[in-house]
């Protein structure tokens, strides 16, 4: 008999929840938080309410889905972390009470690797060893992935995720949260080479987004004094110049960890993955360098619980469980 899981994830402002049978995601339920768009970022008491509203029928939703009910589950996972406190406390506790009340284990998964592991839930699947450059609104990481859950980061951001940067140059240019999509967007129609921006220069695998952020910033205001029009006449150029050096910045380093790694199975993951300049970008350097590139479904780059459903799957494989005393943890490391 397989395993019957439940995953919930609740480190943002998505609410979802999946359920897998054996290795097979059966469900995907994904409520997003509308309400954090006119604040320019997520407000995180708005979040644990809203994922409060939302989680009850998000879990009864996966679980019709899945075609199961909650008997047959034979484990609850959840994400522990990193995230939001008030966010990851309302899965947690969700989860922890729905697998006291069915007597079955609780898994706690953490949010960072799932994003790595949501490239198992679909082929063509990586073959280990792996580099899987994770990018999304709260890290930027490049990690050697040896197995399911051997993983080593070998460089990340010392400041802002790239996630970040992009929705704070959105934002910048008077763009709603999250503005990455938007940007994205906008950049096709946009000359590329058009603006340059400054950038810190980080040693190794490290990256450091503030600095380009703060150029944008600066640049930004001193044309907006000559020409109170000029973000909304050059937003086209403006969002293709800023993504093309986040990209660039990106995937300089994802070369360099290549080399030095003597790794050619080449993943990304995470909500930036969802860029099109990125994938594209990536699918051309794999043609390259001889690369084997995996990219995630557009679905399950961003948050989701069937990432979590995935990564705790192979946990229960190793018996990796929780105590009932697990507690999120937002700066979760790996
Ligand atoms: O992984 P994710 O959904 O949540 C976190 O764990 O942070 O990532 C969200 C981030 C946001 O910063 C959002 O702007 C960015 O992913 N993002 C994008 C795109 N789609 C989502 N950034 C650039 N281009 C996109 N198409
Ligand atoms: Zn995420």
């Amino acid at each position: 008999m397989s395993e019957v899981i439940l995953a919930i994830e609740s480190s943002c402002d998505e609410t979802s929840a999946a359920v897998c049978i054996g290795d097979v995601i059966k469900s995907n339920v994904i409520a997003t938080q509308q309400i954090h768009s006119k604040y320019g970022g997520v407000v995180p008491e708005l979040a644990s309410r809203a994922h409060q509203q939302a989680i009850a029928p998000v879990v009864m939703e996966a679980l019709e889905r899945a075609g199961v009910t909650k008997a047959d589950l034979t484990a609850v996972a959840f994400t522990q972390g990193p995230g939001l406190l008030g966010a990851l406390l309302v899965g947690a506790s969700f989860a922890k009470s729905l697998a006291l009340g069915l007597k079955v284990p609780l898994i706690a998964v953490n949010h960072m690797k799932a994003h790595i592991l949501a490239h198992f839930i679909e082929n063509p699947k990586p073959a280990f060893p792996f580099l899987c450059l994770t990018v999304s609104g709260g890290h930027t990481q490049i990690v050697r992935v040896d197995d399911y859950l051997d993983m080593t980061v070998l460089g990340q951001t010392k400041d802002d995720a790239v996630g970040e940067a992009f929705d704070k140059c959105a934002k910048i240019m008077g763009i709603p949260y999250p503005g990455g999509p938007i940007i994205d967007k906008l950049a096709k129609e946009g000359d590329a080479d058009r603006f340059e921006f400054s950038k810190t220069d980080m040693p190794d695998l490290d990256y450091s987004f503030s600095g380009i952020k703060t150029s944008f910033l600066y640049f930004t205001q001193n044309q907006s004094q000559k020409n109170t029009g000029f973000v909304e006449e050059n937003k086209h150029d403006l969002a293709a110049s800023i993504q093309k050096h986040l990209i660039g910045m990106l995937t300089d380093k994802l070369v360099l960890a290549a080399q030095r790694e003597g790794i050619s199975n080449i993943a990304i993951a995470g909500g930036v993955s969802a860029n099109s300049e990125l994938r594209q970008t990536l699918i051309a350097m794999g043609e390259q360098n001889g690369w084997q590139v995996f990219i995630p479904k557009f679905e399950y780059c961003t948050d989701n619980a069937a990432m979590i459903a995935m990564t705790a799957y192979y946990q229960s494989q190793q018996n990796d469980t929780a105590t009932m005393n697990v507690s999120p943890m937002p700066r979760l490391k790996f």
